[in-house]
């Protein structure tokens, strides 16, 4: 039985409060369906029954809890391929060019879910540029602790190093741990994963040369995703590079940025007194 309607607007103001995602009428199963197991892990029989405990004597673990049960942290390897590509045969050797021999390079994984973004990036740099990756820091956020913890123990399973894996990478990078596998300790070392909500200001983050904000936009309202890009620009160095999913863009969002197209794929630019 669906969840009725006092129940799931009570969830979707949560949500949307706490991170800014919209849930829309329609997604009533979908609550129920993730929501579930929070309220069978707290003993409880069912979604009604913890919606009616958290609403009656708020629980702020709880309500992050069911937040982040919410989020969705569908990530795969090479995701779209040509975002990947394009950091390492354009923007990181103009990056190079641009800056003096010991800068830092810093790169940011906005939304990086169980780390396989961030650790995307870290595989091609060692591969493609190692005098490059030396110099480069990958900051990998995501609202969801799960999604951090997962990320800092750069741990996968079978099927997630099926996805988008290349077997060549997999065994150069990893190692076998029990059941799973786990990626190389230099790599795990170029990658700091924290706690960030992309719809709160962001705490003492960047400057950025690199920002990846991918497949995330997509969860939001216009003016969430006009006020994330306002953010993000702020933390970007203003000859920086933003890459968004293949389903997101600024055009017609926010038109402080420069669409530039780099091969099959494409990157934003901050415009230049915008
Ligand atoms: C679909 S995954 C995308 C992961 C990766 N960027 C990719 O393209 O494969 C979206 C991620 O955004 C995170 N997320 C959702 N709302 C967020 C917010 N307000 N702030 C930060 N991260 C958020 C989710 O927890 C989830 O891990």
């Amino acid at each position: 039985m669906p969840l009725n309607a006092a129940t799931f607007d009570w969830v979707r103001q949560l949500v949307h409060r706490e991170s800014a995602i919209v849930l829309q009428p329609g997604k009533e199963y979908l609550v129920e369906a993730r929501l579930l197991p929070v309220a069978q892990k707290m003993g409880l029989s069912g979604v009604p029954e913890l919606v009616e405990k958290v609403r009656s004597r708020p629980d702020p673990a709880a309500m992050r809890r069911i937040v982040e049960a919410l989020t969705t942290n569908e990530t795969s390897w090479f995701r779209d391929g040509d975002p990947f590509t394009a950091l390492t045969s354009t923007v990181l050797p103009s990056l190079v060019a641009a800056r003096g021999p010991a800068e830092r390079l810093r790169i940011w994984s906005a939304a990086c879910s169980s780390g396989q973004e961030p650790y995307t990036i870290a595989m091609l740099l060692q591969d493609a540029l190692p005098s490059a990756a030396t110099r480069v820091q990958i900051t990998a956020t995501d609202l969801s602790s799960q999604m951090v913890e997962r990320t800092r123990a750069g741990r996968f399973s079978q099927l997630e190093v099926n996805r988008g894996l290349p077997a060549p990478m997999l065994v150069r990078h990893f190692t076998r741990a029990g059941s799973e596998w786990e990626i190389a300790p230099a790599l795990r070392r170029m990658v700091t994963a924290s706690q960030a909500n992309l719809a709160a200001p962001l705490a003492v983050l960047g400057p950025f040369d690199v920002v990846y904000l991918r497949n995330v936009l997509i969860y939001f309202d216009l003016p969430t995703k006009q006020a994330i890009l306002r953010r993000v620009a702020k933390v970007m160095r203003p000859d920086g590079w933003l890459f968004l999913g293949a389903a997101e863009t600024t055009l017609g969002v926010d038109d402080s940025w420069e669409r530039v197209v780099l091969g099959r794929s494409s990157a934003y630019r901050p415009l230049k007194g915008a």
